[in-house]
């Protein structure tokens, strides 16, 4: 028999489950350094455009699918589609979930390390943090153990369930996160020579934009709102018929936009006012920042709420990640919940350590030229995520009935839907061909400057 289904508790609960699975590293630690690679304003600016013009209309498009049909990504389009191949994208989706998980896990292992090293503070000369970070990312035991610390808490809360596991533990987390990162950009904002980091952020230089830009900013605005692969349909299949998907969209857009920026203030005039190269990438959150708390007073509590508030953040993510997998494997499998998890997390300890052992003992070995951690993200973010948020407006635009999609908008008629036929024609026309060609020109089939 199967038990009836758990739901959030209220619609607030819904948008602090949601801002937690899409505030994560995504924010704190790849934000930063795709700001800091890809030039600074300019790029923040084309990644407003996107999660306006493009991430919003896939958000309303998950949040249709998933709560219309109450169930998994892949019952959900078995469900909307009878009879048709659609379900395959919810395989996708499983399957991009696992390939997240497994580089994901690992550098939320790598943000426990840090936190714990921060005790002890970190030396002020960059060449040894750069050593300590590659002889520890490279080692074959400590990373896969903090791997396996943050997995297992994350399945801890989810074998919980919706109500008491994900959206308690938000509730918990979500505040003492927004806290912390104002903190540290207020801390921040005040070191001398910081307001250079602030003209950085804020002054676009557009002659940095190139076609690579273009789909970097896609990219990092479908992980950031963790949109393309069944994360909010799985979330928005436990949201009851009253609670208003738009309202709830929306704000996690904002909220999630705001963190990043926030992020961005509380790292980028750090890094300029220690004349450091804003360009630093994966490793700034690594090695600048712990160089930068090495000098300031106070440092080593900085670091540790910094690296305390990167672990929590994580951890929120990487349950909602799991509840992708673990609802697929409840409902379509009939496990229960807690085998689904157990499953679902056994293989990522695998993929996870062997994305963390391809940092050393495995470097050698490559998958079309890139490392296995390496392999995970890019799969994920630049083909997974465009193709699955493609999938998603595709089929909200073309196949689900347009009544459908404004009953459930609008929650059955209980709220007023406002910018509906906008709201359409994006779903329709905009976003799948800005998609397809942001897409195609990534992968080098069409010239787009
Ligand atoms: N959004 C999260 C972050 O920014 C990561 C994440 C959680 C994610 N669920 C996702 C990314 C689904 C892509 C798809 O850290």
């Amino acid at each position: 028999m199967q038990q009836p289904r758990d739901h959030f508790s209220s619609q607030f609960g819904v948008f602090l489950a949601v801002v937690g699975s899409a505030v994560g590293l995504g924010n704190f630690w790849r934000f930063p350094y795709m700001v800091g690679t890809h030039g600074g304003a300019a790029y923040i600016i084309l990644y407003l455009v996107f999660v306006v013009a493009l991430c919003l209309p896939i958000m309303f498009s998950e949040f249709i699918i998933g709560r219309r049909t109450q169930s998994n990504v892949f019952g959900a389009f078995k469900k909307l589609a009878p009879g048709t191949g659609w379900w395959g994208i919810g395989l996708l989706s499983v399957a991009a979930s696992i390939a997240i998980l497994s580089f994901y896990c690992v550098v939320g292992g790598w943000t426990i390390e840090y936190m714990i090293q921060s005790v002890v503070g970190f030396s002020s000369d960059v060449g040894v943090l750069g050593h300590n970070f590659s002889s520890f990312v490279e080692s074959p035991v400590r990373p896969i153990l903090w791997h396996l610390l943050l997995l297992g808490m994350s399945a801890v809360i989810v074998v919980g369930g919706i109500r008491n596991g994900i959206e308690k533990a938000c509730k918990i987390v979500m505040p003492f996160l927004l806290l912390m990162v104002i903190f540290l950009a207020i801390r921040v904002l005040f070191l001398p020579g910081a307001g250079e980091g602030v003209i950085f952020l804020f002054k676009p230089d557009f002659s940095k934009i190139t076609a690579e830009t273009v789909l970097a900013a896609l990219g990092q605005s479908f992980f950031s709102l963790s949109l393309g692969m069944g994360c909010i349909i799985t979330y928005a299949s436990y949201v009851k018929k009253e609670a208003n998907i738009v309202k709830v969209s929306v704000y996690t857009s904002f909220a999630d936009v705001g963190f990043s920026i926030l992020c961005g203030l509380a790292i980028m005039p750090a890094v300029f006012a220690f004349g450091i190269l804003p360009s630093e990438g994966p490793s700034l959150a690594f090695i600048t920042l712990p160089n930068i708390f090495a000098q300031l007073p106070f440092g080593n509590a900085i670091a540790f709420i910094f690296f305390a508030g990167l672990t929590v953040a994580a951890l929120t993510s990487v349950i909602s990640l799991i509840e992708v997998v673990a609802a697929y494997f409840t409902e379509e499998l009939k496990l229960t919940r807690r085998t689904a998890v157990i499953i679902t997390a056994s293989i990522i300890v695998v993929t996870g350590s062997l994305s963390s052992l391809s940092m050393g003992a495995l470097k050698g070995f490559t998958i079309f030229g890139k490392g296995i951690f390496d392999m995970f993200d890019y799969l994920a973010s630049n083909i997974l995520l465009p193709l699955g948020g493609l999938s998603i407006v595709i089929f909200v635009g073309w196949v689900l009935n347009k009544s459908v999609v404004k009953d459930e908008l609008s929650s059955e008629g209980r709220h007023r839907v406002p910018f509906f036929k906008w709201t359409m024609f994006v779903i329709k026309f905009i976003a799948p061909i800005a998609i397809t060609i942001i897409f195609l020109s990534a992968l080098g089939l069409i010239k787009l400057f």
